[in-house]
Parts: structure tokens; sequence; C-alpha cells
């Protein structure tokens, strides 16, 4: 620890002298005060890390002193009428002790011993605070400056620092772990554990022991008793990842925990309490599941009180030049290479690209990039996004939207080969509308199409495609 200031003030010059005296042999620096005014601008100024005070003094009083100076650091107050009163004034006020004149020295001694203690543990602990606070802070950068993750950030200020159960909705990828660790981060638990359990990853007859733990002999295998996932968050917050997934068996089980915020562990006889916040991520369509019969109603509702969705990248393009930047600066810092940029031409086709794993796949293809390729602008060759899938939604939906009232009109009369009279109207225009562009170049078409050239040859020949008409 630094040198420890202390100050001392006292209007009796013959026990300041005393006092400064004791305190510089303690290996004290000291800051003397002759009135209450002088005492509260040595405090103000910050530099102290202990104070004795007199209460009665020139100015103002030690008590007001006290009351001015908060509970920044620790005071002793010295009292020369010893009146319960003014002690008792003192506590209230947030003094660390108080001492009686006349005192002996080693009586002071101890009160300053304590004191000091006090002093270290206040620091680690802001310390140790601090560090938290980094830590979590490092870990829950969250890029984004879309609208809709605006109105996700202004959701979540709202919601954080308060107890509310949140559902997080989202596509895979699209940070609904991420999201979550920031509202725990940024509420007042955050110094106490964060705690996932993935219901999808789980094998489902493990599941109620990994959420609620097991005691000995519970089942084969439980030699030990564990404790589950939810007495792991204990004071802290607990994620029920992919939540969709559970069984209806343990949905129940789940809603009671939390409603009744107690449960039972596997073979256990005893209720055990817990204070835990509950978010919950799911990638599903929970109302549909309800619909279904897989996902229990009352469940939902006690689940999503606020209900946050992350919307998918592709709609959000808007995001993705910003989070690009962000991953591409703290992923050459990591490797401690020279930063990257995106040319023109990548920029473009990542925004055009429909990300169906969205910001994990943004991530993931962009540390690729910056790993396989040494140039400092990066082109689309350095990032090869997946073609076949630029844009293989959209597709989707023009094609369903023409089919549709075809199929309504056919599927009234009865019995019909609908494979095969639809199939080749959808080979026939596409094979000729990339041949057309390659004018009729067949090796192009080929690798454009991303089939085989014999294969492609064939198609023509089964669906009587006429080369020569294509031209122009
Ligand atoms: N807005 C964002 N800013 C920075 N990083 C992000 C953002 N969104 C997601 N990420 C990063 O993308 C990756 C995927 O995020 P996360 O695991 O939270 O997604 P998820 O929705 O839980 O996915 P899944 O459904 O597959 O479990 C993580 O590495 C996360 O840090
Ligand atoms: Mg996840």
């Amino acid at each position: 620890m630094d040198k420890t200031k202390v100050l001392i003030a006292e209007d009796d010059e013959e026990l300041l002298w005393v006092l400064e005296r004791f305190f510089k042999e303690k290996g004290f620096e000291v800051a003397s005060a002759r009135d209450g005014n002088a005492a509260a601008g040595v405090l103000k100024a910050g530099e102290p890390t202990l104070a004795l005070l007199d209460i009665n003094m020139p100015g103002k009083d030690g008590l007001q002193v006290l009351a001015d100076a908060g509970a920044a650091v620790p005071v002793i107050i010295m009292t020369a009428e010893g009146t319960m009163k003014n002690t008792l004034e003192a506590m209230k006020r947030g003094a660390f002790d108080y001492i009686t004149k006349p005192f002996d020295l080693d009586e002071l001694g101890r009160i300053v011993d304590r004191a000091v203690q006090n002093i270290r543990l206040r620091r680690e602990l802001s310390l140790l605070k601090d560090r938290l606070k980094e830590k979590w802070a490092d870990e829950t950068v969250f890029v984004g400056k879309s609208k809709a993750m605006l109105e996700v950030f202004k959701t979540v200020g709202k919601v954080a620092p308060r107890n509310v159960t949140v559902l997080i909705h989202g596509e895979s990828g699209t940070g609904k772990e991420l999201l979550s660790k920031l509202i725990h981060s940024n509420s007042p638990r955050y110094e106490a554990p964060f705690i996932a359990v993935n219901s999808a990853a789980v094998p489902r007859d493990l599941m109620e022991s990994e959420l609620f733990g097991h005691e000995k002999g519970a089942f084969t295998g439980a030699v030990e008793s564990r404790k589950g996932k939810f007495e792991m968050a204990e004071g802290g917050t607990l994620l029920l990842d992919e939540v969709g997934d559970m069984s209806l068996e343990l949905q129940a089980k789940l809603l009671r925990a939390i409603q009744e915020k107690e449960f039972y562990r596997v073979g256990g006889r005893h209720p055990v309490k817990v204070d835990v916040r509950i978010i919950a991520a799911t990638n599903q369509d929970l109302e549909k599941a309800v619909m279904e019969k897989r996902f229990r109603e009352d469940l939902l509702y006690r689940l999503n009180v606020v209900t946050v969705n992350i919307a998918p990248l592709r709609e959000r393009k808007g995001d993705i030049k910003l989070l690009s930047e962000y991953f591409l600066e703290s992923f050459t810092r990591e490797m401690g290479v020279e930063l990257r940029q995106l040319s023109k031409d990548s920029l473009a086709e990542m925004e055009n690209y429909d990300w169906p794993g969205n910001v994990r796949e943004l991530e993931n293809i962009l540390r690729r990039a910056v790993l396989l390729s040494p140039s400092l602008v990066l082109t689309p060759e350095d990032l090869s996004l997946p073609r076949r899938r630029l844009k293989r939604e959209s597709i989707e939906d023009l094609i369903t939207k023409r089919l549709e009232p075809f199929i309504e009109k056919t599927a009234s009369k009865g019995r019909q080969e609908l494979y095969d009279t639809v199939m080749p109207f959808m080979e026939r225009p596409l094979i000729k509308l990339v041949l057309k562009k390659t004018r009729n170049n067949q090796v192009r078409a080929a690798e454009l199409l991303g089939i085989n050239r014999n294969t492609l040859r064939k198609k023509i020949k089964e669906l009587n495609i006429r080369l020569k008409e294509l031209k122009d």
C-alpha cells in the first residue's frame, strides 16, 4: 500500500503535537488542521486516506466535516464530552469509530490499526470491482447503430437494472448470448455469476439434473450430489438458451421454479431456495410452438414479460460495415498484424449477401480472411463469400409466389403428376438464361450453374433447349 496520509483536525496545540508525533512514528504522512474549515478543505482535496477529527473546533465542528466528507475515507471522531448524543450522531453519519478524550495512545493505536485494515479491504474491493467491470466491458461490446439495434439497446437500458425476466428472440448467430451478458453486466447483479444452460446441447434426460442438480444416488451414475445451474447462478443471472427445445415435463418444473423461486434437486426431498434472474433465448417462434403444443403457454407468458427481438443481419445492412470494422480491428490487434480494410467491392458484396449465420458467420469470414490473406485491403476473393447463398431466400420467395396460384388451381383437379410437370419448367428457364448470359459458352455456363459440363449437355438435350435460338 502507498504511504497512508492521515488528516488530524485538532485545535488544542498540545494534543495536536502529540498526535502528529504518534502518527509519524507509525509511518503515516500527516496533514494537520486547526479548525473545521481547514479540515474540510484538506478532505475535499481528496488526499488523506484516514481522518481523525475533533468535534469541538472553531469553524465547522467535526460532525459537520464528517457529514460533508461522506463515507469516502474512514473517519475517527474525538469527543471531549463523551456524551451519548455526540457519539451516536457521529456513528449515524458514518464515522468509522470514535474515541473519548482523554484517551491513551494504545487505545487510539488499536482503532487506527483497524481503520488501516479497513482501508486495505476497501482498496482491494474497489480494485476487484474495477477489474470485473473491465472484464465485462471487454466481453460485452455490442456493435450496432441500425434503427433495429438502437431499439434493442433502448429496451436493454430500461430492463437491465430491473429484475424482470427477458426473452431474447433471434436467428442463430445474431448475438442472443452476447446480449444476455450485456443485460447481466448492466444489472446490479454484475458481481454475481452469469450462468448459461443450453437445452439444445444437453441430452433431454440429463437436462433436469443439469438445471436443478441431483442428490447422491438419485440415478445410476449419480455417485456424488451435485449443484445444478440454478444454484450456481445464485444471486446472479441464468440464461436458458434454446429454451424452446426443453421437454414439456421439464417446462412444468421450470415454470414452478421460476414462480416459487424454489425447486427440488433430482432425488431431493427438501426444496432449495434461489434468487436468480432469468433470461431466456430462442431462435424458434414460441407462439407457434405453443399452438403446436410443444411449449407451455403459461411458461411463455412467464418468460416473455419483456421480449427483445434481434433482427437478422440481412435486415440491418447498415450494421455490416460497422461490425466489419470492429472485427477487423480486434482480430488484427489480437494477432499483432497491420489493420485490414475492406475494398468497396467487398463491402458491396457483403451488403448483398443474406448471412444465414448472421454475425457469427461475418465474424468467421473476416477472421479467416485476415489469417489467410496478406493484403491490407481485402477483396471479394479474399473473403470468398459462399456464392450459392447469394439472395437464396428471395429467389425462393419469387418462385413460391409464382408457383402458388398454379398449384392451387391444379390441385383441385385431383391426381396429377405435379413433380414431372413442374420441374422441367424450373430447370429450363434457369439453364436458358444462364446460357444466354454466357453467349452459349457451355464451360462458363456449367461453372455459373455449379454443375458438371456433361450434366449440362445432358440437360440441354433432355429439356430440348435450342442453342441457336438463344443467340440474341
Ligand atoms: N452486435 C454484435 N457486436 C459484436 N459482436 C457480436 C454482435 N452480435 C454477435 N456478435 C458475436 O457473434 C457471435 C455469435 O453471438 P452469440 O453467440 O451471442 O449468438 P446467438 O444468437 O446466441 O447464436 P446461437 O443461436 O447460434 O446460439 C459471438 O462471437 C458474438 O460475440
Ligand atoms: Mg447462443
